[in-house]
């Protein structure tokens, strides 16, 4: 167990590099409430404040440069402020930011990702992947008739009302002998909570058990091939492949929330592990850097959606598929070959590669996860396959990993998880992992 000495050396440090980032905070606290409106751009014992990014980096107001691997959690796959993306933005604005009619350019980008997605015939776009996952899951209650719906415990598919259960329990509030749905805020209404059924990744047996026993009431099942929130830990080829053949055998549409793992190939998740759902989720990569969120699947599912004959579901949004984004869209997943996909998801090997062997030289215990470009740190001694196994995890130390990273110029997610970018090369993947020896012996 870090113990305490060791975190707060760390804060003490980080302070001493941050003075106007503590000035800056103070004011912002006086208007937003913690400073900000994010959850997650909140950490102790106060954020920086980020002047500007470019590339493979981010420079703060203090004058620190950092080495991102947070990069906005996961979307800079082509760095910051893409040369290609920029041009795309600044040639777009002065024709105007948005329309309240189409645009080539949104044909363009669906013509892409349906092209390139196994699940996808016709596709959506919306603001953000919370609004993409409440989609695709009122789409299949339509579809279906049936009311509630199925998720995994820890599994994280944005901020709406309904998939904001079981995200990120407390250990004291589960059930030892099941599955309870917790709410993540106190007034979540009961409806919520009784239209959720929750399972256990990576637990076949299990979640065949909890499907058939709510077979008529729930529509849909929506889950990632890699469980993001617990540190990109991946679903095992049969566990993947028997949720599909259950899901189909049910009478239940399947939804893949590809909002992350869409950049492990160009095809996502699904096209990696070769399993292929009814509707897929995005977010991120697909809108460049701006605000974006689109779900896809198959013809019949989409036409609830085609106002060309009477719309059974609206989605009205004054900024959906606005022309910025897809711009920015199109100029980054343009960039996106199936070569860029292969030396990323390499670069991922290489370092979990480099990070297990510097751990066990070490003698620290800890586990690395993740697929492809994406990878998680946990300082756990017990193989991580599920919520309640990543929740045994040593939670000071990794906060004192984290922010040692930041004081060696490294940034990654608070959860010890981060994604690289076409920008990484092996010296940067030798920083990070030369970074990570130097913070564990100063934290052990
Ligand atoms: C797997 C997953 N689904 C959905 C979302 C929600 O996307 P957004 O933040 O754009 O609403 C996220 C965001 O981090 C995510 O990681």
């Amino acid at each position: 167990m870090a113990n305490n000495n060791a975190l707060n050396r760390e804060r003490e440090a980080y302070t001493k590099k941050h003075a106007k980032s503590k000035t800056m905070q103070a004011e912002a606290a006086k208007y937003l409430p913690g400073g900000s409106s994010r959850g997650t751009a909140y950490f102790d014992p106060y954020p920086f404040f980020v002047d500007h990014a470019e590339g493979h980096y981010v420079y703060d107001v203090d004058g620190n440069r950092y080495l991102d691997f947070m990069i906005n959690a996961t979307t800079y796959i082509v760095g910051h402020a893409n040369p290609k993306v920029v041009k795309a933005v600044t040639d777009q604005a002065p024709k105007g930011l948005s329309y309240s009619a189409p645009t080539d350019v949104q044909v363009r980008l669906a013509k892409l990702l349906v092209e390139r997605v196994p699940s996808v015939e016709k596709i959506r776009f919306t603001n953000s992947g919370t609004e993409g996952t409440m989609n695709a899951i009122r789409m299949a209650r339509a579809f279906t008739g049936k009311p509630k719906y199925a998720k995994f415990e820890g599994g994280y598919h944005g901020n709406s009302e309904e998939v904001s259960i079981s995200v990120s329990p407390p250990l004291s509030k589960l059930d030892p002998n099941g599955y309870n749905p917790v709410p993540e805020w106190p007034g979540q209404p009961p409806g919520v909570t009784n239209d959720v059924v929750i399972m256990p990744y990576n637990n076949l047996e299990a979640c065949e058990d909890i499907l058939r026993r709510h077979q008529h009431e729930v529509g849909c099942v929506i889950m990632e091939a890699v469980l993001s929130n617990i540190g990109y830990v991946p679903g095992k080829p049969e566990f993947l492949q028997g949720m599909r053949d259950l899901t189909k055998e049910l009478g239940m549409v399947l939804i893949f929330d590809e909002v992350q793992t869409l950049r492990l190939a160009p095809g996502g998740a699904q096209e990696m592990f070769g399993v292929i759902p009814d509707v897929t989720c995005f977010g991120k990569i697909i809108g460049g850097g701006l605000p974006v969120g689109a779900w896809g699947g198959r013809d019949d599912l989409m036409a609830l959606y085609d106002n060309q004959k009477g719309a059974t579901i609206s989605h009205p949004g004054t900024f959906n598929a606005n022309p910025m984004t897809m711009a920015a869209g199109e100029a980054t997943m343009t960039q996106l070959t199936p070569p860029v996909y292969k030396r990323l998801n390499a670069l991922g090997d290489s370092l979990r590669a480099k990070l297990r062997a510097t751990f066990d030289e070490l003698d620290v215990p800890a586990q690395v996860t993740g697929v492809g470009s994406l990878f998680g740190i946990h300082f756990n001694e017990h193989e991580i396959t599920d919520y309640r196994s990543y929740l045994k995890g040593d939670k000071a130390k990794l906060n004192a990993f984290y922010v040692g990273m930041m004081n060696e110029g490294i940034l990654m997610f608070a959860k010890g998880i981060g994604a690289l970018n076409i920008n990484t090369t092996e010296k940067e993947i030798d920083q990070f992992v030369t970074a990570a020896r130097k913070v564990v012996q100063r934290i052990r």
